[in-house]
């Protein structure tokens, strides 16, 4: 047997005006799971679609199992025993797991129908080898949550035999229970000698996970080395190039006045009872399980959803906001979790989704003000380090990390008196991490209002004065950073339901 299952050797990929991988080396062993970290744009993506026959490098080359290849297109790579998860699950919502299982792929008798007894029994071998006999391989898949669509898609991997598991950013739209069965998974995978390819931004995740990580710099080999060797410091020194102080740069304000108020909103089946006060100068963050119903307390009172209950004041006068535009004009900014299909004209430059969400800001006499817009950008470019060759460059292009900076930039150049970020940091890596906190505190030194919607609770504990946590549409507690429960434990405890002492 080969020593690595698959190896790339000084592999180069070029795009217009870019080099997203240069001389690009990586060795990943059989039955080990190997973690790949790196800043946002440093060219993880263009990895995992040269491994998987997306993309073709201009130079270098690949083997798998000791042998060159060479793959002009995704069908190949699966052939050769390569398979990914990608973020966007690649499910067909409507119909059943077996077929999702199969696609793309047919298993037919002699007579040349399809043979759905015997696809029925693999694709549920496949899950039962993944910990998860209890799916029916009829149901339809949109009908399962998140982490077990997730595992529908790795059972199409397991079914194909694939060598090569690549995950990318696999837990971030996951709830806590949902991401600790998908590491048991992954384990389990790896322990009948798949080998994992792991992308993420989580360090934590990556500690516990991977048996070695390489760090990508730049599209370059910064390193590869056993996990159980690394450092916490060491790691983020690899990735950014210097060493960050503080992962939580905190300021303190002075409390201003109310500026928003909700009481007693409900929507059927969502929310039951929602009230709460968000002041002038605080980060007030909103911590729970996935399904609490954070967001959706968001979106209603953003008049993206319909309510069937209960008052919003804004600065203490009751007000209507029936959907979004009515909602920005009263003052609301709200940067959603989705940032891709919410957020992002992916057609369009850089320079002109950044003012896409406040266009008269940037009007001279009806016409657009193209200095002003060139210096914002500018501005917005460097303040959030996106990463970008110009600020012309259309969207589409740039990394997953860098385009979510660019709807953050969007949201910031608004005007609004009342910041909402739904899972702000998601997907960023931790030097951008740090540039989205110290945004927030220029806001909230502004005496501006701003909310947090996080599953981090390292980023809730670290950045927020106050934090209510919910609990299936419910406000189950909520405590200022000076009661002596800001901690996790209190935090999880409410999200689960029990009592704060
Ligand atoms: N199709 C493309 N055309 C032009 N440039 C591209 C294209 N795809 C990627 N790039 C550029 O290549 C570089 C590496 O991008 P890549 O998507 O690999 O980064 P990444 O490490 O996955 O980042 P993230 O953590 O944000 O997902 C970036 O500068 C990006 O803008
Ligand atoms: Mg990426």
């Amino acid at each position: 047997m080969a020593d690595y299952v698959v190896e790339l050797k000084h592999v180069t990929k070029r795009f217009p005006g870019v080099i997203a991988m240069r001389d690009m080396h990586i060795q990943i062993k059989p039955g080990e799971i190997h973690g790949l970290i790196g800043e946002n744009g440093a060219g993880k993506s263009t990895l995992i679609k040269v491994l998987t026959g997306v993309h073709v490098p201009e130079e270098g080359e690949i083997y798998v199992d000791g042998q060159k290849v060479s793959f002009a297109n995704p069908v190949q790579a699966r052939e050769a025993g390569i398979a990914c998860v990608y973020q966007e699950l690649n499910i067909v919502p409507m119909l059943p797991v077996v077929d999702n299982v199969f696609m793309g792929r047919k298993v037919t008798k002699p007579s040349g129908l399809l043979d759905y007894p015997r696809m029925h029994k693999e694709a549920h071998e496949a899950l039962e080898l993944l910990g998860h006999p209890e799916v029916d391989t009829h149901t339809e898949c949109g009908k399962l949550g998140m982490g077990l669509q997730q595992m529908v898609e790795i059972a199409k991997a397991v079914s194909i035999k694939a060598k090569l598991l690549i995950m990318d950013e696999p837990t971030s739209s996951l709830g806590e229970q949902e991401v600790k069965q998908l590491m048991t998974t992954v384990r389990k995978l790896r322990d009948e000698g798949i080998a994992i390819l792991f992308v993420s931004h989580k360090l934590e995740e990556l500690f516990e996970l991977c048996d070695r990580v390489t760090v990508m710099r730049d599209g370059e080999h910064i390193l590869t080395e056993e996990m159980s060797t690394m450092t916490n410091d060491r790691l983020i020194q690899a990735m950014v190039g210097r060493s960050l102080e503080n992962q939580f740069p905190k300021e303190f304000g002075t409390r201003g006045p109310c500026m928003l108020e909700v009481k007693h909103l409900k929507e059927l089946g969502v929310l039951k009872d929602v009230s709460f006060k968000a002041y002038g100068g605080e980060i007030l963050a909103f911590a729970g399980l996935v399904g609490a119903g954070r967001t959706e307390t968001m979106r209603a009172l953003f008049g993206a959803d319909k309510i069937d209950g209960g008052e919003i004041y804004i600065n203490g006068k009751l007000v209507s906001n029936k959907n979004p535009g009515q909602s920005i004009r009263n003052g609301i900014a709200f940067l959603t979790e989705d940032r891709k299909g919410q957020g992002l004209v992916l057609s369009e430059s850089v320079k002109m989704n950044l003012i896409l969400a406040n266009m008269k800001r940037f009007k001279r006499a009806l016409l657009l003000d193209h200095p002003k817009i060139e210096k914002n950008s500018q501005e917005m470019i460097s303040t959030l380090r996106i990463k970008t060759p110009s600020s012309n460059e259309i969207c589409a292009q740039l990394s997953g990390g860098n385009q979510q900076k660019v709807v953050i930039g969007k949201w910031i150049n608004c005007d609004a008196q009342i910041y909402i970020f739904d899972e702000p940091t998601r997907g960023i890596d931790v030097g951008a991490k740090i540039e989205v906190y110290n945004v927030m505190n220029q806001l909230v030194k502004e005496g501006k209002c701003v909310i947090m919607v996080s599953s981090e609770l390292p980023e809730v504990l670290g950045m927020s004065d106050r934090v209510i946590v919910m609990r299936e549409g419910r406000v189950m507690a909520e405590i200022d950073r000076d009661s002596d429960h800001f901690d996790q434990e209190s935090i999880m405890k409410a999200a689960w339901g029990g009592a704060i002492a």
